[in-house]
This record gives C-alpha cells, sequence and structure tokens, in this order.
C-alpha cells in the first residue's frame, strides 16, 4: 500500500539515483576516446597496450575501393603494388614482385584470395606459388582477404588453393574471410578473422590483442548470420545444397560473360573484348574510359563504377544486349 506514494514522490522529487557517484571511465577508454577525438594530423596513440610496429601495408592496384580505408584509419602507411597491366588486361606479374621487393621485412602485403576485385584478374597456381617463395623469403606478413570463395571456379576448395598454400608451410598468416557474397548475407556481417601463428603460445598472446581490439569497438558479434553460417557448415545436405548452388551461380557468370562476348563481336563493336572472359568472378574491368561510361550512363541509363568495373552478377541475358548498345556507341562516339 505504500508503494503507490512512493512512486509519486520519487517522480516528483529527486531521482532515485541521485546518490549514485560517477564512475570514472578506465583511464584506457578515456584516453582512446580523447584520441579519436583529436582532429591533429600528428596524433600519436602510446595508450592502449597493442602492440605495433613501424607495420606498412601493401595493397594492390587498383584493389576494392574500402581497403585503403581500412588500413588507413587504424593509422598504417598505405602503398601500392603494381597488379593489372591495362596493355594486356591481365596481371602485372613482374611489376607485383618488383614493386613488392621495396617492402621491408614485417611490412604486410593485401592479397585477394580469389575474385580480384575490380579486375576479375587471378594470379596462376604457378605465381601464387611464387609469390608465397617471393613473401616467405622476403619476411613479408601475408593478409588475405577471402570475400569470394566459390565464385570463381564454382568450388571452394579449388577457390582456397592460394590462402591454403601459403597456410601449410608452416609461415604466418591472416586471412579475413566474408560470407557476405558466397552465402547472399551481405547484411547480416558475418565473416571471420584467421591468423595463422607458429606456436600456440604466440596464438594466445595475438588472441588477447585482439579482445583489447574488439571489445570497445563492438564487444560481442551480432548472433543470428553466424548461427545460419554454422547450421548450414555443419548439415551435410544444406551444405550440399550450398555448394551446388554456388556451381550454379558460378555457371551463370560464366555464361554471361560469354554471352556478352559473344554479342560484342556480333554486332562488329570495335576492340579485342576476349580479356571479359579470361577474367574471372564477379568482375571484370572493361577498359572502358571514365567518358564512355558517363556517355552511356546519360544516353543509355547503365550506371557502372567510373574505372569501368563491369559487376557481372548485375547482368542477365536480357539485359546484355542494352549494354552492348550502350558500349558500342560508347566506343565508337567517344573517342
Ligand atoms: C575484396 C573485398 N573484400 C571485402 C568485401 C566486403 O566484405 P564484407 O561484406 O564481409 O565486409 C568486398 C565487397 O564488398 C570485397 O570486394
Amino acid at each position: 500500500m505504500e508503494s503507490p506514494e512512493f512512486c509519486s514522490d520519487s517522480q516528483n522529487g529527486e531521482s532515485a539515483f541521485a546518490d549514485v557517484p560517477f564512475a570514472p571511465e578506465p583511464l584506457v577508454y578515456a584516453v582512446m576516446a580523447a584520441f579519436r577525438e583529436d582532429p591533429s594530423p600528428l596524433k600519436l596513440n602510446l595508450g592502449i597496450g597493442v602492440y605495433r610496429t613501424e607495420k606498412t601495408v601493401y595493397i594492390p592496384k587498383p584493389t576494392y575501393s574500402n581497403h585503403p580505408n581500412f588500413f588507413s584509419s587504424v593509422g598504417l602507411v598505405v602503398k601500392t603494388y603494381r597488379y593489372y597491366d591495362l596493355a594486356t588486361h591481365g596481371l602485372d606479374f613482374q611489376g607485383l614482385l618488383e614493386d613488392l621487393s621495396f617492402a621491408p621485412p614485417g611490412s604486410i602485403v593485401l592479397l585477394q584470395a580469389c575474385g580480384h576485385n575490380p579486375t576479375g584478374v587471378d594470379p596462376t597456381i604457378q605465381e601464387w606459388e611464387q609469390i608465397r617463395q617471393f613473401i616467405r623469403s622476403k619476411g613479408l606478413l601475408p593478409f588475405f582477404d577471402s570475400a569470394y570463395q566459390g565464385l570463381v571456379s564454382g568450388n571452394l576448395d579449388a577457390d582456397a588453393q592460394s590462402v591454403r598454400l601459403f597456410v601449410t608451410d608452416g609461415g604466418e598468416s591472416l586471412i579475413a574471410q566474408s560470407y557476405s557474397k558466397n552465402m547472399g548475407l551481405y547484411g547480416e556481417r558475418v565473416g571471420a578473422l584467421l591468423i595463422v601463428c607458429k606456436t600456440a603460445e604466440v596464438a594466445i598472446e595475438v588472441e588477447s590483442q585482439l579482445k583489447l581490439v574488439i571489445r570497445p569497438m563492438y564487444s560481442n558479434p551480432p548472433i543470428h548470420g553466424a548461427s545460419m553460417v554454422t547450421a548450414i557448415l555443419k548439415d551435410r545436405e544444406m551444405y550440399n545444397e550450398w555448394t551446388s548452388d554456388l556451381k550454379k551461380m558460378n555457371d551463370r557468370l560464366i555464361n554471361i560473360r560469354q554471352k556478352l562476348v559473344n554479342t560484342l563481336r556480333d554486332k562488329g563493336t570495335p576492340g579485342d573484348w576476349s580479356h571479359i572472359i579470361r577474367q574471372v568472378g564477379m568482375y571484370s574491368l572493361s577498359g572502358l574510359s571514365q567518358d564512355q561510361i558517363a556517355f552511356m550512363t546519360k544516353e543509355y541509363h547503365v550506371y557502372m563504377s567510373s574505372d569501368g568495373r563491369i559487376s557481372m552478377a548485375g547482368l542477365s541475358s536480357r539485359t546484355v544486349p542494352h549494354l552492348v548498345e550502350a558500349i558500342h556507341a560508347a566506343v565508337t562516339r567517344v573517342i
């Protein structure tokens, strides 16, 4: 019977929490927050006990546009290594090795495991082996971004070959594995960071540092998407259905590439478009110029990134003729 009175008193009077003392933020978080808010380009965070070295990262040129953001946002110096040869529309293998030869030992080398975004150009398995030997002999640290496993050959194992070459050689590697594309879970943010360490002791130390990074960033990961992935990976029937879906998706991407090139050839569109068939995965770097793309957008309502990248997944048999009309007009009218 007393409680309604107490309730109305406390609503009108002082807060029930008025006597709760202010708890100071743990010092380490306060320093981190102050660091984040400081706009100075000279800022230097020596507060948190995360191991740092003179850590430069080398990323391919070109690469997924978000890669430089990830690394520069954590204070790493970002340099590029040659990857794409504009003349052949293929891999600039010599350029890649030459540029990496300037990387000091301990530098991180970002490698896309398969289905390179935006070029659609992957090293052959022999080239991967040479890259592996080179990276190991120079004491560089490979960091794989695996975002398209299964979408290049239609086979998960074949698309993991590059990563497995490095993982089985006894050296250390980092692998960022995404399930956004190959499980269609883009909105769920499902993936994993795997760090292969030389010894169990080092792995425990590295894990402890990762927890320091994770705790203030997201504390606990969302569970929904990860449970879907776990269910599929653990159930033989669902796993088989997933892998056969991947094969179908891959076959469709290959068919669309072929159809696009055939239609360009049938129409007599100037240029050698065979690189579209040689390139793999979801993307093709078409070679169309920025002006040609702007023309295609204005006149033909074709939207694509200004670097000339075509996302093959966005095309269908029905829309190929329209794209070919647009490309034909662009390359014949916009030089
Ligand atoms: C090479 C590459 N890595 C990572 C991503 C994004 O992965 P996630 O959705 O897991 O952040 C993409 C594309 O969205 C990509 O092309």
